[in-house]
């Protein structure tokens, strides 16, 4: 489902990808861990193709990236749901609008039943009775889940996490942990987490590395 072959990517003189080797089969799960600026979430960038490799290559579901213009790759990212490491919302839309703006877009949906679909989702996220505050009346815990809300919205077949946990309380970031386990086996989701936390590193991944034997992939600290 995604295959990163031999990427590298420089800003300026930062050298930060040197030659990244990753395969995700379908289904599988894998965590990423590295320090802080190590180059984990412009790792996954490429993978969305928010950024382009100097050198090397990008396949998602056999489809090389490169090959992709704007169109096209508007269309692929339809495959995925991201959470971005500052669970960037919509200040101006409530949390159930923020949870459907991609359902709204591409699902031609009413919004009555993107709303009932956003709530649906935000229950799964631990959030009930939330969808008519605005983001600006959010803890940064809730913030976080809003926007996992979100990247669960289109049910989509690959998941990036970047950091689902951090600082999120202890029960709650079970609660998330359980939650990507739960996409994973239920719904036969590709996902790629980033994580600080190590607990929930072998939480999310241990099930897998024990089928598969597949490492947690860890980048070169800087
Ligand atoms: N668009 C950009 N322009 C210039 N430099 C960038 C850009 N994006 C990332 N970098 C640099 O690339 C390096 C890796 O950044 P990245 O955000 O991937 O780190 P990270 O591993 O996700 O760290 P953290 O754990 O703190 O989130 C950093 O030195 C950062 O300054
Ligand atoms: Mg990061």
């Amino acid at each position: 489902m995604i295959e990163i072959i031999g990427v590298h990517k420089s800003f300026g003189e930062k050298h930060v990808l040197k030659g990244v080797n990753l395969y995700i089969d379908k289904g599988e799960s894998v965590v990423v861990i590295g320090g802080s600026g190590s180059g984990k979430t412009v790792l996954l960038r490429h993978i969305i193709g928010l950024l382009k490799p100097d050198k090397g290559t990008v396949i998602i579901d056999g489809v090389d990236l490169s090959m992709l213009d704007e169109d096209g790759l508007n269309e692929l990212r339809k495959k995925f749901g991201m959470l971005f490491q500052a669970a960037a919302l919509f200040d101006s839309m409530s949390v159930w609008e923020n949870v459907g703006f991609a359902l709204k877009r591409h699902k031609k949906l009413s919004d009555k039943a993107v709303k009932e679909i956003a709530i649906e989702k935000l229950r799964l996220v631990g959030l009930v009775g939330s969808e008519n505050l605005m983001p600006s009346e959010l803890s940064g815990g809730m913030r976080k889940r809003v926007g996992l809300a979100r990247a669960i919205a289109m049910e989509p077949e690959i998941l990036l996490y970047d950091e689902p946990t951090t600082g999120l309380d202890p029960i709650t970031a079970d609660a998330i942990n359980d939650l990507i386990i739960e996409m994973r086996e239920k719904l036969r989701v590709t996902s790629v987490a980033i994580t600080h936390d190590m607990k929930s590193a072998y939480k999310i991944e241990a099930p897998i590395r024990l089928q598969t034997k597949l490492p947690c992939f860890i980048m070169e600290r800087l």
